[in-house]
């Protein structure tokens, strides 16, 4: 659907959202059915080189435990994932440069034996890299913009840039893997207006999954104070983004359910068709705070089929591609 910036403005800044999430439901249910598609997250390193300034993993956070799990323990995380019927694997880490092009094809190669999807999260790397994890088997790679606001966005991370990160996107959607973005939805001083424009931007580079969650401060971090998102304003960005991309996928992410009891559900309706169950170890999930209470929203594999059945939706059997015909 067609909307313009002003359009989008008006439905974010709507005090009475519950239209925008039928009409977002309607749409999803149109384009993609019933069907939900479930990724299993291994979140493999919690060591990063970054500072980013609302992250627990950050790197001048002195009270976290850092963990690295091995190339093994990683590869049989993933086959117990697929054991268990999951046809998408997501890797997750830091910024862990231990994870070199040559220790990342062997993972990626590994796992690409099994009947599985597979989706990267690891961050801002060279072109060459990029293209080794393609040549080795990756299909899909996921790296928030986080903002479009370049201002905001370097202030939040003084040693990043976000023309990097542009570029890097760019790069991943040349190489044809499918694109997953996405932003955080409450940032400090982060404006309703910036919010379209992410919605805009997230749209012309044709991304083919969109993860918005509400910005969580963590208290280990310099942000600690701040007041963070709503599960309220991320759901209306969600349902906005389903307009604007139809038949994309869009996770129903952690950060909502964290935000409330049953923001997960919510989102899959008011648009999202895409639940990402954390399959790390429960020592490991817990090191992984990258905002706080993360860990509590973690539930069961049955609690989920039993929380989808009781909306009438049904769990896929099938890899969940944006491009139907590619996997
Ligand atoms: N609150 C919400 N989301 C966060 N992320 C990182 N820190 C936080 C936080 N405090 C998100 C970022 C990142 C993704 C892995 O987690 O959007 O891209
Ligand atoms: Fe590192 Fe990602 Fe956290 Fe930034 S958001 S500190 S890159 S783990």
């Amino acid at each position: 659907m067609n909307l313009t910036k002003a359009e989008i403005i008006d439905l974010l800044s709507n005090k009475e959202p519950h239209k925008l999430y039928l009409k977002a439901d309607e749409v999803r249910k149109q384009n993609l059915g019933d069907e939900v598609h479930l990724r299993a997250l291994v979140e493999f390193s919690n060591i990063c080189r970054n500072n980013c300034m609302y992250c627990g993993l950050r790197k001048d956070n002195k009270h976290i435990t850092r963990y690295r799990l091995t190339k093994e323990e990683i590869i049989e995380t993933a086959k117990n994932a697929v054991d268990l019927g999951f046809k998408t694997i997501v890797l997750q880490s830091g910024e862990d440069m231990y994870f070199d092009e040559k220790v990342m094809c062997e993972i990626i190669s590994a796992i690409k034996k099994y009947d599985v999807a597979l989706t990267l999260s690891i961050g801002e790397r060279t072109y060459k890299e990029y293209k080794a994890f393609k040549d080795a088997g990756a299909d899909r790679y996921l790296m928030r913009i986080e903002t479009t606001n370049k201002d905001l966005y370097h202030k939040l991370d003084p040693n990043m840039s976000w023309d990097n990160r542009h570029k890097c996107l760019l790069q991943i959607k040349e190489l044809g893997y499918e694109l997953g973005s996405g932003i955080m939805v409450g940032l400090p001083n982060q404006t309703i207006e910036s919010i379209a424009d992410d919605l805009l931007y997230l749209r012309d580079i044709e991304v083919d999954m969109a993860g918005i969650g509400p910005f969580i401060p963590h208290p280990q971090t310099p942000l600690s104070n701040q007041s963070g998102g709503t599960l309220d304003l991320s759901l209306r960005t969600m349902a906005v983004m389903r307009l604007l991309l139809e038949d994309i996928n869009i996770p129903a992410t952690t950060a909502m359910e964290v935000l409330h009891p049953n923001g997960q559900i919510l989102a899959l309706q008011s648009g999202a068709n895409v639940i990402m169950p954390n399959l790390t170890s429960a020592t490991c999930r817990r090191l992984y705070e990258l905002y706080p209470n993360k860990e509590k929203s973690v539930q069961p594999l049955e609690v989920v089929a039993q929380k989808l059945h009781s909306i009438n939706r049904t769990i896929s059997k099938g890899y969940g591609s944006h491009k139907k015909n590619k996997l």
